[in-house]
């Protein structure tokens, strides 16, 4: 768990060069009582990005985001949101008049049209029912889809309809932030797929999003960065294509099992004298329903999926040929269980052991001179799609 905990360090993130840090929070803590429902949080989300609070019931995406939105004082800690200060009550205000959220679920009257729906939204929020207000109503409702049904009373809305509305209702400020609280949450996969398509739009169309949600697979499939809570605590912090191809590589079988230990050997000595990309490598079994080599292990080695010719080619070097080689892709799910210590077995490609000694597969895994890349290697629960 070493590198894990490396990246889970709850350090600032250095910025990419042009990369600016719209909403950031350094040590930010909530206590209900003696519950700790945030915990000391540094979160940092950049301009341009899908943002993703992951972390399981209870965890603090919601306490996270009220407190973001004012809407609930944090215990400690301090929050900038467009570089202002949210502590000062003048600043906050300027910065949340740049902000869209729908941090609960919103009130729309169901005999009321989606339109009237959102010009009482507006009119509400004190803008005055002219000719521009309309405007903006029917732009929003454009972006959300709704244009076609914005005369239908809400009641007739799907789910998936009605919390676009509560989108469209965050959008009329045209905010450069959007704050969303499960935004997929109790809707059917179809609903689904339209609330995601719809922040993919948003985000293209150049806002920031932020949204929370239990879901890591919805996270994967539609977020840029993510931040992983448990229990008030960040766990990890980062891009997601950088966290999935930590749990991402390659498996090797071979038809010889005498082959096992001396490709496991070739790897870790690879790793060990300092590759750079091959990180380590493990002894695992193959998922249901995939091919069993001879002797029943494989090996797995922690490598960018993409780089698999070049571990055959080290291999063919060594005169030793692997019967089969295959990539696997990482997932947030396996991430998370590996983070947060359910991982276990039956996870395809993730039961780790040592090729059985007594049945002759030659070499434990840990050569003395490998087994600082093999101990460095990343927990072994990625790969299962
Ligand atoms: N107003 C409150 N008073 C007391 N405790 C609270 C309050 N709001 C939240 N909590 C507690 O704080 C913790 C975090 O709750 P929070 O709602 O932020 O979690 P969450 O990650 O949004 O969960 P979910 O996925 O269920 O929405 C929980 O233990 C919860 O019971
Ligand atoms: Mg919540």
């Amino acid at each position: 768990m070493e590198s894990m905990a490396m990246m889970a360090a709850p350090q600032p993130a250095v910025p990419a060069p042009g990369r600016e840090i719209i909403l950031g929070t350094r040590g930010l803590t909530k206590r209900y009582g003696r519950r700790l429902a945030v915990d000391q949080l540094g979160l940092e989300v950049f301009r341009g990005d899908v943002f993703g609070l992951l972390g399981p019931n209870g965890s603090g995406k919601t306490t996270t985001l009220r407190m973001l939105l004012g809407l609930v004082w944090p215990t400690a800690g301090t929050m900038s949101l467009f570089g202002r200060d949210m502590s000062a009550p003048l600043e906050r205000r300027a910065a949340l008049k740049r902000v869209g959220a729908i941090a609960e679920q919103p009130a729309f009257y169901p005999y009321l049209s989606g339109r009237e729906n959102l010009l009482g939204v507006a009119t509400f929020s004190g803008w005055p029912d002219t000719a521009a207000t309309r405007a903006r109503v029917d732009v929003v409702l454009e972006q959300v889809g709704l244009a076609t049904r914005a005369k239908d009373a809400y009641k007739k809305y799907s789910l998936g309809m009605k919390q676009r509305l509560g989108i469209a209702a965050a959008l009329l400020t045209n905010p450069e932030l959007i704050i969303l609280d499960e935004p997929t949450n109790g809707l059917d996969p179809a609903g689904m797929v339209e609330v995601r398509a719809l922040i993919g739009q948003l985000a293209r169309g150049g806002a920031t999003v932020l949204l929370s949600s239990h879901l890591l697979h919805e996270v994967q499939q539609v977020c840029t960065r993510v931040a992983i809570l448990k229990e008030g605590r960040l766990l990890a912090q980062g891009a997601v294509a950088d966290l999935l191809s930590s749990s991402s590589g390659i498996l090797l079988a071979f038809a010889d099992p005498e082959q096992l230990p001396k490709a496991a050997g070739i790897v870790l000595e690879a790793a060990g004298s300092g590759t750079g990309w091959i990180r380590g490598a493990q002894y695992v079994l193959p998922e249901p329903g995939a091919w069993t080599p001879p002797g029943g292990w494989l090996l797995r080695v922690d490598a960018p999926p993409e780089r698999a010719a070049e571990v055959n080619a080290l291999l063919g070097g060594h005169g030793i040929y692997a019967a089969e080689v295959r990539r696997f892709e990482g997932n947030l799910e396996q991430y998370f269980l590996a983070l947060t210590g359910q991982a276990g077995p039956p996870a395809a490609y993730g039961q780790q052991g040592q090729a059985p000694m007594a049945q002759g597969y030659g070499q434990p895994m840990m050569a003395p001179h490998a087994a600082q890349s093999a101990q460095a290697a990343r927990p072994t629960t990625g790969g299962q799609q």
